[in-house]
């Protein structure tokens, strides 16, 4: 039995990477979790320059989850390329950078930044609910997409990996834009924009008014949206969206996403990327899958 899967061309050693933006640079989560037992992990989003974020509060609970405002707080890539990459290069594990900019050019900056990196996949965020300029601009425009990936798709070295918001009409349409463009892979979803009001204080929780919707509340709705694009497009899928058990990642693989990523359940459970690999693991023995690749999209 084979845990490998091919991603683009870089093969991991399973399926399971983490969700932007919920694992820091895996630092954090280095005292819980054998990091060269994850496929991959995802960096928290970087740009250009150091970014503050949105001001506090940021985040609250809500029912099944969490929503957050927290803008895409990050150090900027200079500080990224000398802190992050050397860590998390120690151990067996491939490197996806998340990149997040407010305009084209920002974005194409950090990605030629990174071209010569030790880097094995860039994730372009063009679907961060949070942030005023940029983001999600490109996320919600099939034509906007579409440009923003052929810009990137100019500078970078390595496989580029689309990252779609839920906040649209048609999930497959914008997979299908991203393809065009020229995108290696799509990961979906990014969180639902949501709202929550104290009705002691009367007024917003969040310092931002709105902010986006993660964990398990929202995981049907990434299952379906998974599913749409898979019937989409040809290009590879990481599946994200409330997973929280092994369970969850399996349903993503068997509707069409060839890697998942765990986001929000992290913080509920530091280690839960190990159980998520152990469960696909066992249901693999159990069900007679020789490989990841066979159960992926057998659900139609
Ligand atoms: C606190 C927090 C920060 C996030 N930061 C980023 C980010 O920097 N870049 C990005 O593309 N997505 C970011 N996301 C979105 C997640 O990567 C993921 O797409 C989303 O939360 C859905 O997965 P989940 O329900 O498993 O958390 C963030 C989510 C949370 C909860």
């Amino acid at each position: 039995m084979n845990m490998k899967v091919n991603i683009a061309g870089v093969e991991w050693n399973n399926p399971v990477t983490v969700a932007s933006g919920t694992f820091g640079s895996g630092a954090e989560f280095a005292d819980y979790v054998d990091l060269n037992r994850l496929g991959a992990v995802t960096t928290k989003g970087v740009a250009n320059i150091p970014w503050a974020g949105n001001p506090t509060p940021r985040v609250a609970e809500t029912y099944g989850g969490m929503m957050n405002a927290v803008g895409l707080q990050n150090p900027g890539i200079d500080l990224f390329c000398e802190r992050d990459i050397p860590f998390l290069r120690q151990y067996d594990t491939k490197i996806i950078v998340n990149v997040c900019g407010k305009s084209t050019e920002d974005y194409c900056e950090v990605v030629e930044r990174l071209a010569d990196e030790d880097v094995d996949m860039l994730e372009i965020n063009i679907s961060c609910p949070n942030v005023k300029e940029g983001g999600i601009a490109f996320g919600q425009n099939p034509k906007a997409a579409e440009e923003i990936t052929k810009a990137v798709k100019k500078y970078a070295k390595q496989p580029v990996i689309m990252k779609l918001s839920p906040n649209v009409t048609s999930i497959a349409e914008m997979a299908k834009a991203v393809e065009a463009g020229g995108a290696d892979a799509v990961s979906l979803i990014n969180t639902l924009t949501g709202m929550k009001v104290d009705i002691n204080r009367k007024a917003f929780v969040l310092a931002n008014k709105t902010g986006g919707v993660s964990g398990p509340a929202i995981h049907p709705i990434a299952v379906r949206m998974v599913y749409e694009a898979a019937n989409a497009v040809q290009i590879p899928i990481i599946g994200m969206g409330g997973i929280a058990s092994a369970e969850d990642a399996i349903e993503m693989l068997l509707v069409g996403a060839s890697a998942v990523s765990v986001g929000t359940a992290n913080f509920h459970d530091p280690a839960v990327t190990m159980k998520v690999v152990d469960g696909i693991e066992a249901y693999m023995k159990r069900q007679g899958f020789e490989s990841v690749a066979d159960m992926v999209g057998i659900v139609k």
